[in-house]
């Protein structure tokens, strides 16, 4: 069984096996989402699920609050589809986001 997400604002569609994080199906199929420590530690990967669910896996309450999870944010590096999706991902701005540094040009 596959789910399908769907990347905002960019429109982009890709799949993920049950039990595959969004960000190792976005990582399979080629996309580069924010990342961290990719442990549900630091909430570098942290976005927005417009539509649909998941579970939350090892997600830690430091990296992803309550409140958050209540309002839609989930860890990428942690959320597991559990049905179709359209996912916001963050904007890219954090001087300590490690996906602005490689997209700089050095
Ligand atoms: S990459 Fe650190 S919480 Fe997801």
């Amino acid at each position: 069984m596959k789910f399908s997400i769907t990347l905002q604002p960019d429109n982009h569609t890709l799949t993920a096996e049950v039990g595959e994080t969004i960000l190792e199906a976005a990582t399979k199929h080629g996309l580069q989402l924010p990342r961290g420590c990719g442990d549900g530690a630091c909430g570098l990967c942290k976005g927005n699920v417009l539509q649909g669910t998941v579970d939350h896996g090892k997600s830690t309450e430091i990296a992803l609050s309550a409140e958050e999870r209540a309002a839609g944010k989930v860890l990428f590096c942690c959320a597991k589809p559990t049905s179709d999706l359209v996912i916001e991902r963050r904007e890219m701005s954090s001087s300590w986001d490690m996906s602005d540094w490689d997209a700089q040009a050095y």
